[in-house]
């Protein structure tokens, strides 16, 4: 059983991982890693907003208040991932993607920093709680869609990568929960 912590830092490597080969490709290979680092932002932003910024509310206080700042952290990534949907990597594109991974970057920094996100749901919640929280966050993370699919209950949210962005979380939720199991399938 993996904790909730270890999967959040998982995902952290592999959105690190994506963008190291998009800035290592060209071409249609620099263009396919950024669609799976679009993706795997995606994924992840949906996975925390749902599983783990939750449990910082319920702790309170300045863990709250850090909840809060993360969202408005994955606001603005949000922003910067709708204006590449669709886009290739060029030389007018590799600018925008640096400039939306360099404030991503310090946010994930923030997130793993001592006292801050994950440090606080560390310790605030038990190692039960943990590996349930982790669950969860693998559940969700599952249910979102890598790409746009015909059979997607919703085809207005998953149609297109900024549909799914703009999302407001509590109409995600339902529509996760609405979500049939063969889901899984889509990837
Ligand atoms: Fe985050
Ligand atoms: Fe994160």
């Amino acid at each position: 059983m993996v904790d909730v912590i270890q999967r959040v830092l998982d995902d952290h490597s592999e959105i690190k991982h994506a963008y190291e080969r998009v800035q290592a490709t060209q071409g249609e290979d620099a263009d396919k890693w950024l669609n799976q680092l679009i993706w795997s932002i995606a994924k992840h932003a949906a996975a925390e907003e749902l599983e783990v910024y939750p449990l910082l509310d319920k702790l309170g206080g300045q863990a709250k208040a850090l909840a809060d700042e993360s969202r408005k952290d994955h606001q603005k990534t949000k922003e910067a991932l709708s204006q590449l949907d669709g886009k290739k990597v060029t030389p007018e594109t590799r600018p925008q993607i640096d400039r939306m991974m360099e404030e991503l970057l310090q946010h994930i920094a923030m997130e793993e920093s001592q006292d801050g996100d994950l440090d606080v749901i560390r310790k605030g919640l038990s190692g039960d709680e943990l590996l349930e929280a982790g669950k969860k966050y693998e559940k969700t993370r599952k249910m979102v869609p890598t790409r746009p699919h015909p059979d997607a209950p919703d085809k207005g949210a998953f149609q297109s990568l900024t549909g799914f962005l703009a999302l407001p979380i509590d109409k995600m939720r339902d529509l996760f929960r609405s979500f049939p199991d063969e889901a899984q399938d889509l990837h």
